[in-house]
């Protein structure tokens, strides 16, 4: 029995997830970006895992490109975790019905909330964090336990209101009030991604940037058109000098305490 697990991280939450699962399971982990671009990901192990982030209420689009082209999904035995800062509504279920649209069965499916690293992120306090870190460690060992004994659960959902409410996330609420006025009166256009006079030209954007959506133009980042909002650039940005346009969103820089930028640049 093999297990290979495929992951996508922008600030680590997700590397985290997939590093301990795959401890625990002594398997092999593979960063999603470095196989998306083959026709087909062909993997020896009869045990596929995914463990990615929660982009607006959903699996990261380019997933369904990852699933579509994996080998054999039918005769694969498959988990997910996704990790999440606010609610993950419905995001593991879209996975579910994409996942069998191409022939494959899911058979476990956890969501694990993880600091927020995007809009808000700066509302999130140290107490906070240390909490959820410590929740995904307790889980961690039955989560295993259920994948080994290949067991097949009900795949976790959750509803928007009730989540912010028991998370006391509720708090969140005027940011997101804020980048709705923002994006409706000034166009999404307006929260592109800028660097101000605090960057050093170090290139640490362009390096951590998987999609090489960064170049050094005269010293400073230029930003092209196929970025997937990972907000790996303004996370990783050792001078807090990226932002997304000039609205106060309550961003600050965030990346999982355990994570070191080594670990996230694809070799
Ligand atoms: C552009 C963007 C959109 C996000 N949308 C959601 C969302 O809809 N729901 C949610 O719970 N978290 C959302 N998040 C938070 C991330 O899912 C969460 O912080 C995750 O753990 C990040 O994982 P990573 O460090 O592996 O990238 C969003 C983050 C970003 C950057």
């Amino acid at each position: 029995m093999g297990v290979e697990i495929y992951y996508f991280s922008g600030s680590g939450n997700s590397l985290v997830v997939a590093r301990d699962v795959s401890t625990k399971l002594n398997a092999k982990m593979t960063p999603i970006m470095s196989v998306l671009n083959q026709e087909r990901i062909e993997s020896e192990a009869d045990i596929i895992g995914m463990v990615f982030p929660i982009y607006d209420f959903q699996p990261p689009e380019f997933m369904t490109r990852f699933i579509s082209k994996i080998k054999n999904i039918q005769s694969k035995y498959l988990f997910a975790l996704c990790t999440y800062g606010i609610t993950p509504g419905q995001s593991l279920k879209h996975l579910e019905k994409t996942i069998k649209s191409f022939g494959g069965h899911l058979s476990l499916g956890f969501a694990v909330e993880m600091p927020q690293n995007g809009l808000g992120s700066g509302k999130i306090t140290k107490i906070q964090q240390e909490k959820m870190f410590g929740n995904w460690k307790a889980r961690a060992d039955g989560i295993c336990e259920d994948i080994e004994n290949r067991k097949n659960k009900k795949i976790e959902t959750s509803i928007l209101f009730f989540n912010l409410l028991k998370t006391q996330k509720i708090r969140l609420i005027p940011v997101f009030l804020k980048f709705l006025y923002q994006v409706s009166f000034k166009g999404l256009d307006s929260l592109a991604f800028t660097s101000d006079e605090n960057c050093t030209g170090c290139g640490t954007c362009q390096q951590i940037c998987t999609q090489n959506n960064i170049q050094l133009v005269n010293h400073k980042p230029s930003w092209s058109n196929h970025c997937i909002n990972c907000f790996a650039c303004l996370n990783w940005c050792p001078n807090k000098a990226i932002h997304p346009g000039d609205a106060d969103l309550s961003i600050k820089n965030y990346h999982h305490p355990e994570v070191k930028i080594s670990d996230m640049i694809l070799k």
